[in-house]
């Protein structure tokens, strides 16, 4: 298979009481397989495999009728993006540059915080609050949709489709929004996404 699904950063149960072992088994072992068993048929013999993932997503963003292609290969970049920015422990005051990068664009992390949340709670049905380092700037997207096929570059993401929380927090968001931003960044993996 050209995809594969990649390794969890952590065990799946390391972001309890935050994230359960359960929410965890059903979003990657359900939901992100799904995304790469779906890729990997869609891709099946066609000029798009064995591409690099990034390049099929903004190949097929630009071509219409590769609606189920970016679909599925977006959401297999979101996902892996979304476990590598989340850590045991993490959460809470942001360390290193980006937390340089945050005073300026935001004047605080409080302000960072609020608006993320907003962004996060703010976009309707299913989607992805980011933060990009285009202007600092905070946006959601819906759906697959990400940065990446705008010509942006993210440097952490919250999953908000109702698979990330419902189990956990049912009709909820905001508290498992504000339980990201509290317990579960990776500001070293943001850090590691701003240096590159
Ligand atoms: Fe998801």
């Amino acid at each position: 298979m050209t995809f594969t699904l990649p390794p969890l950063p952590w065990p799946e149960a390391a972001l309890e009481p935050y994230t359960s072992a359960n929410t965890i088994s059903f979003h990657y072992g359900k939901h992100h397989k799904a995304y790469v068993d779906n890729l990997n048929k869609a891709v099946a013999g066609t000029e798009w495999e064995n591409r690099p993932l990034a390049e099929v997503i903004t190949a097929a963003a630009a071509d219409s009728s590769k609606t189920a292609v970016f679909n599925n290969a977006a959401q297999v970049w979101n996902h892996t993006f979304f476990w590598n920015g989340m850590k045991p422990g993490g959460g809470g005051q942001p360390t290193g540059e980006v937390a340089r990068r945050i005073q300026e664009a935001f004047g605080g992390y409080p302000q960072f915080a609020e608006q993320f949340k907003a962004q996060a709670v703010g976009r309707f049905g299913s989607g992805w609050a980011w933060l990009i380092v285009d202007g600092g700037a905070l946006i959601s997207t819906a759906n697959a949709d990400l940065p990446l096929a705008h010509g942006q570059t993210a440097i952490l993401t919250c999953d908000v489709w109702e698979h990330a929380y419902y189990l956990d927090y049912q009709n909820r968001r905001p508290d498992f929004v504000q339980a990201f931003l509290d317990h579960l960044v990776n500001w070293d993996f943001v850090n590691a996404n701003l240096g590159k």
